[in-house]
């Protein structure tokens, strides 16, 4: 196989101002701050603004990865999206960041594969960096899960915030490097979590009323044990094809869905829980953004420090899911 040493020259994230409590959820559904954070661990989540698309969170995160890199925009030679919840179908959420840097004549393209779309950019941008040596990649998890959430369905409104993540990925340069990425996905138990209204199998007829398939449907115990059982394999399967065990581990950061998620993962994994990142407290689930979004602040707050073996998981819909391993 060809080895290269890809590495992770930038990082940046982006999250709206505009903050949506608990409280203010109380006002809107039967709930309350009580259930929600034990549940769940979120306090609040940041959502759009009026005006404010996937695309904007995107670029801004790609901004802030470009400057942490020291680069141009125009450096950038492919732009790739995870995402489900882009402004469009055509043109892409990637082509759309494109424009909005500033720059052209770019390979660009977005990824679905719904929470796990940023580690799969990652492995898509490896690839690109085998097939391309001099490529510069941005790789973005970009999402307004709030345009796909049902706001009177206590169930999953309280679970989901907006927000986006960067990382610029090349051949050279310093950054830490990203030793491996490794993905999986079961079809089987994909209807387990969906969002399919509008999709060529669930169509809108002129005029009809949007239905509850527009919005995230969730078997949220079922997605629960899968998400669970299936971060803590693929992290296991990625620490053994690199001759590595748990302990050589020193900071796990997982999808953020739920905290106790989270902490299942991490006990399972037999992980320290100081050594484990979570931010969900403040910015509930974003999706495909969620990684980036705490990998940029871990590594900024110094949760993430020189010469830390971190592991990135993510868990999503289809179901998807995968994981990364980085040398700081
Ligand atoms: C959704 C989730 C938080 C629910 O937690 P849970 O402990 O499984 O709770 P349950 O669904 O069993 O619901 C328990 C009770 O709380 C109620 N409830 C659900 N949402 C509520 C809310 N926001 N506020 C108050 N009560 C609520 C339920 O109606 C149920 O009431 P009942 O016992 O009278 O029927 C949890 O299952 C989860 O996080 N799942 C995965 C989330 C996911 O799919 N993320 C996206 C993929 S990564």
């Amino acid at each position: 196989m060809m080895k290269n040493n890809v590495v992770i020259r930038g990082l940046g994230r982006y999250a709206p101002e505009k903050v949506l409590t608990n409280a203010d959820l109380e006002k809107i559904v039967e709930t309350s701050d009580e259930w929600i954070v034990t549940r769940t661990g979120i306090k609040e989540r940041h959502i759009v603004e009026e005006g404010q698309f996937t695309s904007d969170l995107g670029t801004e995160a790609a901004k802030m990865a470009l400057a942490d890199a020291g680069m141009d925009a125009d450096e950038i030679t492919h732009i790739i999206v995870g995402t489900f919840t882009p402004d469009h179908l055509v043109p892409s959420c990637a082509c759309i960041i494109e424009k909005k840097l500033g720059i052209k004549n770019k390979v660009a393209f977005d990824i679905a594969a719904a929470c796990t779309g940023f580690i799969y950019s990652l492995e898509m941008g490896r690839a690109m960096l085998a097939l391309h040596p001099d490529a510069k990649i941005l790789c973005i998890g970009a999402e307004m899960v709030t345009h796909r959430v049902n706001f009177t369905d206590r169930t999953t409104c309280v679970l989901f915030g907006d927000g986006a993540g960067a990382a610029v990925l090349t051949n050279d340069g310093e950054g830490p490097e990203l030793l491996d990425v490794k993905l999986a996905t079961d079809g089987n138990l994909g209807s387990l979590l969906t969002v399919s209204g509008g999709g060529s199998a669930s169509t809108y007829k002129p005029g009809e009323t949007i239905r509850d398939d527009y919005f995230i449907q969730l078997q949220g115990r079922e997605v629960f044990k899968h998400a669970v059982r299936s971060m803590a394999t693929i992290c296991e399967e990625i620490l053994e094809a690199n001759g590595l065990t748990k302990k050589n581990v020193d900071v796990l950061l997982p999808h953020q869905a739920n905290w106790r998620i989270i902490d299942a993962v991490g006990r399972k994994f037999d992980i320290a829980p100081e050594k484990v990142y979570s931010n969900i407290d403040r910015f509930g689930n974003t999706s495909a953004a969620s990684v980036p979004l705490a990998l940029s602040e871990a590594v900024e707050t110094g949760f993430i420090k020189d010469g830390d073996l971190v592991m990135l998981t993510a868990f999503g819909g289809g179901f998807t899911w995968g994981s990364a391993l980085l040398k700081f």
